[in-house]
C-alpha cells in the first residue's frame, strides 16, 4: 500500500472516529458532490466558468429588468454549447454513491441535515430528506414576493411572464441567480443547522460564493469539527481538522463502511 493511500486510511479512520462521537453531523455540500453523476463543476478544471468564464454577477437584476425576455429564453435555451452540454448532463444524471453514502448516514441518525448549493436535486432522488438547497433547485419554481414554491413540472405556465397565483407575484426558477438574495427560509435552515452542528462535513465545493462559504468558520467558531472531503485544496483547508483528499464518491462509503465498524451497525 503507498504512503499517500495509508494516510488516507488513517484520516478515514480519524473522520470516522470523529463523526461518530458527533451529535449533530451537517454536510456543506457543492458542485464536486455530483462530478460522479457525470455533471461538470464550476470552477476547477472541466468546469463550466472555466470554460466560458464566471456569469455576470447581475443575473438577477437582468431577469428583474424583463422578465419576458427571460422566461423566453429559459423556455427556449439555446441546444448548442457548454451551457446545452451543462444542462444535458444534469437532466440525465442520477445520484452516485456519495449521494447514497449522506442519505444512509441520515437514516442511521448520524447526518441531521444537508446544505447542499446544487440545484440538482439529486440527494432527493437518493433518500435523504433533511436538505436545505441554500441555492433552490432547478425542479421548483418561486413566487419572488411572497415565496411560495411549486414543482416546475406541475406549474401550467399560461403567460410570460408567468405570475403568483395567490399573490400575482412574479415567478421565477427557484435556481438563485447571481445577484438575487437567497430566499430567507432556506438561509435561516442553514444557518440554524450550522449551529446546531458538532461536526460539519464539506463536501465538493470551492468555499467561493457566499454565505455558503462561511458557515463552516461559523460552525468552527462553536467548536464544531470540520472534515473536507475535496480531490483539491480550497481556502477553507487551512481551518479542517481532517482533510480526505479525494473523490467524494469514494470517500463518503468508505467513511460510512469505517463508521459502521465503530458503531457495529
Ligand atoms: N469529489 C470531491 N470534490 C470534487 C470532485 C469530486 N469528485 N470533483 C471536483 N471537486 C471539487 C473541486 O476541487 C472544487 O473544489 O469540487 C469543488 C467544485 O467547486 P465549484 O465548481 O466552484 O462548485 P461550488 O463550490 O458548489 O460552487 C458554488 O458557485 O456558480 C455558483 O451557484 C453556483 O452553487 C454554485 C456556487
Amino acid at each position: 500500500m503507498s504512503r499517500e493511500q495509508n494516510s488516507l486510511d488513517d484520516y478515514l479512520k480519524k473522520a470516522a472516529m470523529t463523526i461518530s462521537q458527533s451529535k449533530h453531523v451537517v454536510a456543506l455540500v457543492g458542485a464536486g458532490m455530483s462530478v460522479e453523476s457525470g455533471i461538470p463543476p464550476f470552477r476547477g478544471s472541466g468546469g463550466l466558468w472555466t470554460r466560458i468564464g464566471e456569469p455576470p454577477m447581475n443575473g438577477y437584476q437582468r431577469f428583474l429588468a424583463d422578465p419576458e425576455a427571460a422566461w423566453k429564453e429559459i423556455l427556449n435555451p439555446d441546444d448548442s454549447g457548454p451551457r446545452a452540454e451543462f444542462r444535458q448532463a444534469i437532466e440525465k444524471a442520477r445520484p452516485n454513491p456519495g449521494h447514497y453514502a449522506l442519505a444512509k448516514f441520515e437514516e442511521l441518525g448520524i447526518l441531521k441535515y444537508i446544505i447542499t448549493q446544487n440545484v440538482d436535486g439529486l440527494h432527493w432522488d437518493a433518500g435523504s430528506k433533511n436538505i436545505a438547497e441554500i441555492h433552490g433547485t432547478r425542479h421548483k419554481v418561486r413566487c419572488i414576493e411572497c415565496n411560495l414554491r411549486w414543482m416546475r413540472a406541475d406549474f401550467q405556465i399560461r403567460d410570460l411572464p408567468p405570475k403568483c397565483p395567490e399573490c400575482g407575484g412574479l415567478i421565477k426558477g427557484d435556481t438563485v441567480s447571481f445577484g438575487e438574495p437567497i430566499p430567507q427560509d432556506v438561509l435561516h435552515t442553514s444557518f440554524r443547522q450550522t449551529q446546531l452542528s458538532d461536526c460539519m462535513l464539506i463536501i465538493g465545493t470551492s468555499a467561493l460564493v457566499y454565505p455558503a462559504a462561511g458557515l463552516p468558520s461559523e460552525a468552527k467558531m462553536h467548536g464544531a469539527s470540520l472534515i473536507e472531503i475535496n480531490t483539491d485544496e480550497t481556502p477553507l483547508s487551512p481551518i479542517c481538522d481532517i482533510i480526505l483528499a479525494g473523490p467524494s464518491g469514494e470517500i463518503l462509503p468508505a467513511i460510512l463502511e469505517e463508521v459502521s465498524k465503530i458503531l457495529n451497525l
